[in-house]
């Protein structure tokens, strides 16, 4: 084998396997992994652009490919509409992409304005407030004692409408967890409705789309998707107030917790930490990660972030609690984490 087909096998080669990557990977925030009927939609629109973008190029490619091949001894050849071969390609190059970038336009408004579960009433309306850099999450309900808010993470309960009422509280943030719905804004002063029918249960991660700031990239979500069961326990626990610590390293983590600078900007249901900056901590322990999909919640991670948020993740609100020892931040992060 020639030098120069090994290394033509070899870009094909690279070209397959990273398609084949995107095709089979279970990461996170696959468009191509479709779980609810809406992102299905999209998926599908993606599919025929990706297919007439690829047939666009094919096209053009033979033509230039012939085209070059043919007038290789030649001169270059003026048009002339009088000669049938030219006409075609001239009357074909204006036909062709009219008809296709008006197809894909079309096919694009109706995909946008398909609203699946809009004729049903919502099993929950949930508002969503974006935040330099993280999601606030109100669960409402009419009966004041039964509201909750959590942060970063939104449980929905499988096969059912939820309603999603997005604004922000600083700068334009986009909300999007690509395999249930598309993106749309969260606008200070305004509000967007998003509704949104999981067809499968599972964790989506979701990805705030806009850029918002230096840690926007630091801006994530989790939607977990459950049957309806573990919904309402899960719904049932959040409503509840933070439960007491029952062990002493905790209640001196409390301690500290109520009368240090924590309670000045976060709210534990229950206590006199009543903070309105940063996201409520009540059942801070129940959540998947800390700092808008930044780390695992870990003890070890919530030690780390507490002494020193600014190096994890500079710029946030919080600031890094550079005065407490080692005893005092595992009591923090202890209590923390006893806020199941
Ligand atoms: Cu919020 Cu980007």
């Amino acid at each position: 084998m020639s030098r120069r087909r090994r290394a033509e096998s070899l870009a094909v080669g690279l070209v397959l396997m990273s398609g084949l990557g995107v095709l089979g990977c279970e990461s996170p925030m696959n468009v191509f992994a479709p779980a609810s009927e809406m992102a299905a939609r999209t998926a599908n629109l993606t599919w025929l652009m990706v297919a007439l973008a690829v047939l666009v190029f094919v096209i053009v490619a033979v033509i230039i490919v012939a085209a070059a091949l043919r007038h290789r001894a030649r001169d270059p050849v003026a048009v002339d509409l009088s000669r049938p071969g030219h006409r075609f390609l001239v009357v074909g190059g204006i036909v062709f992409p009219v008809v296709v970038l008006t197809t894909l336009f079309i096919i694009g408004m109706v995909t946008m304005g398909f609203a699946p579960g809009r004729s049903r009433a919502p099993a929950q309306v949930i508002s969503v407030t974006g935040h330099q850099w993280w999601w606030e999450v109100t669960y409402d309900d009419s009966a004041l004692q039964h509201r909750f808010t959590t942060a970063n993470e939104i449980h929905v309960p499988v096969g059912e409408p939820v309603r999603l009422v997005l604004t922000s509280g600083d700068v334009i943030h986009s909300f999007w967890v690509p395999e249930l719905q598309g993106k749309l804004d969260l606008i200070p002063g305004d509000t967007n409705v998003l509704d949104l029918t999981a067809a499968r249960a599972g964790m989506y991660r979701g990805q705030c789309a806009e850029f918002c700031g230096q840690q926007h990239a630091h801006m994530a979500l989790t939607v977990v998707a459950e049957p309806r069961a573990d919904y309402e326990q899960w719904v049932a626990s959040q409503r509840a107030p933070a439960r007491e610590p029952d062990d002493s390293l905790a209640r001196l983590g409390q301690q500290l917790f109520v009368a240090g600078p924590c309670a000045l900007c976060h709210t534990v249901r229950g206590t006199p930490a009543l903070g309105g900056v940063g996201p409520d901590l009540t059942h801070m322990g129940s959540r998947l990660t800390i700092a808008a999909g930044t780390l695992p919640n870990t003890l070890g991670n919530l030690e780390g972030w507490i002494a020193n948020a600014q190096s994890i993740k500079p710029g946030a609100s919080m600031p890094s609690m550079t005065m407490y020892g080692g005893r005092e931040l595992r009591a923090l992060a202890t209590y923390v984490s006893s806020l199941r």
